[in-house]
């Protein structure tokens, strides 16, 4: 699909790569931009319309797709990540708020649009998720998780959606120089390069981009994931197992 005269709404918009993304936007020529933010007088980009939304409440979620009925390219944006472990996390509730943004609001959207873009033609989701998505890393575990999930819904909801003409991009990028990737002392693609890439992807009908050549080469070892992409823990259960004979 044409981003120019496209109307889109990007989730996330007050700042990071959901403010790149609505610039992006802008600047191809949509005919209309909504920044859906939870302080939506954070949205202060030229040219974008800013709309009050959480993506983790489902009531204001309908309201949105109801007051936004012009959409044709949603763009999925806003997520979390609390650097938790699994174990020695004191609880669960860094776990859940990852779940509930990163998966159910994802999911929630996905499902009030799903009307509003098959009334408007079809158009474009753009999912933002991670490379995370293939693989558990200890620093950000349970971010890990709610992007693999998140991963396995925008599959399935290409599925459910290309009968209707929707076409669902996943975006997978390592660390993006945004806040959330702030305290990582590691190489970080800029916010601009990734909404490049992803909104070249809507306009080639490409349903996959992979951000960046770490993101690539973990995309491509998935089949031998335990030899190429993890630390040796099968070589120490085989020790093990070969210690107790
Ligand atoms: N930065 C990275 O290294 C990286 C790498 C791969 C993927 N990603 C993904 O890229 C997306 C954008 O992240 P970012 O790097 O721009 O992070 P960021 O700077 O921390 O921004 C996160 C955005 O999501 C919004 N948000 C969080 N929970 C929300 C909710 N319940 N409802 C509505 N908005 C909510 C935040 O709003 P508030 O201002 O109200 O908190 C903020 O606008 C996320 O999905 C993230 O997982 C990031």
């Amino acid at each position: 699909m044409k981003i120019a005269g496209s109307v889109a709404l990007v989730t996330g918009a007050n700042r990071g790569l959901g403010r790149a993304y609505t610039r992006e936007l802008v600047g191809r020529g949509a005919a209309k931009v909504y920044g859906a933010a939870r302080q939506p007088g954070q949205v202060t980009e030229p040219g974008v319309v800013p709309i009050a939304l959480d993506i983790t409440d489902p009531r204001r979620v309908g309201e949105v797709a109801a007051e936004c009925a012009d959409v044709s390219l949603l763009v999925n944006n806003a997520g979390v990540m609390k650097a938790s472990t699994f174990i020695d996390a004191p609880s669960l509730d860094a776990a859940r708020t990852e779940m509930e943004t990163n998966y159910f609001g994802t999911l929630s959207m996905c499902r009030a649009f799903a009307p509003v873009l098959a009334a408007n033609g079809g158009g474009a989701v753009v999912n933002m998720l991670s490379v995370t998505s293939f693989y558990t890393n200890p620093f950000n575990a349970s971010y890990g998780a709610s992007k693999a999930a998140a991963w396995s819904l925008t599959n399935g909801v290409r599925l459910e959606l290309h009968h209707q003409g929707t076409l669902v991009v996943a975006v997978h990028a390592g660390f993006i120089d945004t806040d959330m990737a702030a305290l990582v002392d590691a190489p970080k693609v800029s916010p601009e390069s990734v909404a490049k890439m992803a909104f070249d992807a809507v306009e080639a009908g490409q349903i996959e981009v992979l951000v960046g050549e770490r993101t690539r080469t973990i995309k491509a070892s998935l089949s031998r994931d335990h030899e190429l992409i993890y630390p040796p823990v099968q070589e120490f259960w085989d020790a093990a197992i070969q210690g107790s004979h």
